[in-house]
């Protein structure tokens, strides 16, 4: 993020958490870029949600042309043990929480004649783990409408790519079982976990202009773990 607002770029950084969110905004200003990341509250579940964060924007920074879908809830359980509400959980978040994104945003990109969007997947969308089943259900789902709507909206100058991150060092990874953790960067070609900005320059490329043919991709960022 500190790499969009350094480009000039007005953010509204939304999340349910908002200490989070306020801490984010704070380094930033911190670092010498005030006024240009504002904080908000957002379930991204919840339409009336992100129709109050889309009047956020607006008011600070008019209509939106970029977004990225970053929300997502792990849950571990496997296809034979989880439950109906862990499922929901898990799913609302990533898949329903980045089509009501999408939905949301593109109004206002239509209306600018441009837009990039960056939702972000997993390279679990992709393969098993041999367990989170829901998680693997709701990361293939977010690179499956990641395709589609970039085959929508290309003609009205939007474009739509996911990144899928390998394993990340971030607070979703700190309470992963030690061995699973040991495991994933032992099978990983380049022996390690990912660092946040590892993940985020792939997202700043995607929202540039030096991507500008480039929709409807999938940009794997796992030091190799998927090209086994
Ligand atoms: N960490 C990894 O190894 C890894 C690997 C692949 C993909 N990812 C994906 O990267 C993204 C970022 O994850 P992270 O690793 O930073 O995890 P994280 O847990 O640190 O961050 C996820 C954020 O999503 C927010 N969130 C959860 N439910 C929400 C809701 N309903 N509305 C709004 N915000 C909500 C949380 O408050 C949290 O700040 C996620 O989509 C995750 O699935 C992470």
């Amino acid at each position: 993020m500190t790499g969009l607002v350094s480009a000039g770029v007005g953010v509204v950084l939304g999340d349910l958490d908002r200490d989070r969110c306020a801490a984010a905004a704070a380094e930033i200003e911190a670092a010498g870029l005030p006024g240009r990341v504002v904080p908000a509250e957002v379930d991204v579940t919840d339409p009336n949600a992100w129709s109050k964060f889309a009047r956020t924007a607006r008011r600070h920074f008019g209509y939106p042309t970029l977004l990225v879908n970053n929300a997502g809830v792990l849950g571990r359980q496997g296809l034979e043990t989880i439950t109906a509400d862990e499922w929901d959980r898990v799913v609302n978040v990533s898949q329903r929480g980045t089509w009501l994104g999408m939905q949301t945003v593109v109004p206002s990109m239509h209306l600018a004649g441009r837009g990039a969007i960056v939702n972000v997947s997993s390279v679990f969308g992709q393969i098993g783990s041999g367990a989170a089943f829901a998680y693997h259900g709701a990361k293939g789902a977010v690179a499956a409408m990641t395709r589609a709507a970039a085959v929508e909206l290309a003609r009205a100058g939007i474009r739509v790519n996911a990144v899928s991150p390998g394993m990340v060092r971030t607070p979703m990874t700190t309470g992963l079982p030690e061995q699973f953790v040991t495991d994933f960067v032992a099978a990983t070609p380049m022996r390690r976990m990912a660092t946040p900005y590892e993940i985020a320059a792939a997202v700043l490329f995607l929202l540039s202009d030096d991507a500008s043919f480039v929709t409807g991709t999938d940009l794997i960022v796992d030091g190799g773990y998927a090209a086994r």
